[in-house]
């Protein structure tokens, strides 16, 4: 009770420092210490998961009515498939009952959701859920949620440069109109801005193969709280810290 309280505090103070008209753009999430979360309580890694999956419902609602216009989180990359089997499966499940449920709670909030990574690892289930949810928000108008699903940095350049190839191979594209452009345009964040900040929650400092191609000149963020503990107040730090850094993309 007085923790949450705290928080409150804590966030309308933050919420007063934050200059909205200077949001970043785009975000990018690393949801990561939903297992530690759990071990701490004395509950399975699963459950951890499940109140990961209510955080990033809360957080994009957050961040839809301050004004973020993109998110783009991290819930299952190319090596999490290290994993036991039965995480594994717990994880595939909780994504697609996910999916569903976000397909109206956040699409009937104008929320766009579009899955990026390799889908061809994925179940044929959780890719006809991939689908329809995608199907039913497409037409939506406000922010962009982006879930990065069996997603891997170099997995997506790799995917690229075989785009790429295939059509120099084909004569649709030149070798010397290969550039930085046309390099985005086939990463599977298509055409939109890179992220303005990575927040990664859990103590890790590192970008565990997130958006390595996007990343060049995004600003780092991290926090040791665990993602289920992730409130609308931590995201007013980070992006109040955001606006006091100095970004000078190699000018001076
Ligand atoms: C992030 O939490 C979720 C996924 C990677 C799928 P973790 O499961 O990695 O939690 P920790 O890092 O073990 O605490
Ligand atoms: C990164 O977290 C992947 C996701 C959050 C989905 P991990 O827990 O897999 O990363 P490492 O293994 O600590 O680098
Ligand atoms: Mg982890």
């Amino acid at each position: 009770m007085v923790k949450s309280i705290k928080r409150k505090w804590q966030e309308r103070i933050k919420r007063k420092q934050v200059d909205y008209s200077a949001l970043p753009h785009h975000i990018g999430i690393i949801m990561d210490g939903n297992g530690r979360w759990a071990k701490k309580r004395g509950l399975p890694r699963s459950a951890g998961h499940r109140a990961g999956a209510q955080t990033l419902k809360k957080i994009v609602s957050f961040c839809d009515k301050i004004g973020i216009k993109i998110i783009t989180v991290y819930a299952f990359s190319t090596e999490n498939w290290k994993r036991p089997k039965n995480e594994v499966a717990e994880l595939m499940n909780l994504l697609e009952e996910y999916l569903k449920q976000a397909e109206y709670e956040l699409g009937s909030k104008n929320v766009v959701i579009r899955i990026i990574g390799n889908l061809e690892g994925l179940s044929s289930k959780i890719c006809t859920q991939i689908i329809k949810t995608q199907k039913m928000t497409q037409h939506n108008t406000g922010l962009i949620l982006n879930i990065a699903l069996n997603y891997g940095g170099r997995d997506e350049i790799i995917h690229a440069v075989r785009q790429i190839a295939s059509k120099v191979k084909t004569n649709k594209l030149n070798v010397q109109d290969i550039d930085e452009k046309q390099i985005s345009k086939h990463m599977y964040t298509g055409n939109i801005k890179d992220p303005d900040i990575i927040i990664r929650p859990s103590g890790e400092l590192r970008l565990s193969n997130f958006l390595l191609w996007q990343s060049a000149y995004t600003e780092l963020w991290f926090s040791s709280i665990y993602w289920p503990d992730f409130s609308s107040a931590d995201m007013l730090a980070a992006i109040y810290d955001y606006q006091k850094r100095n970004r000078r993309f190699g000018g001076i």
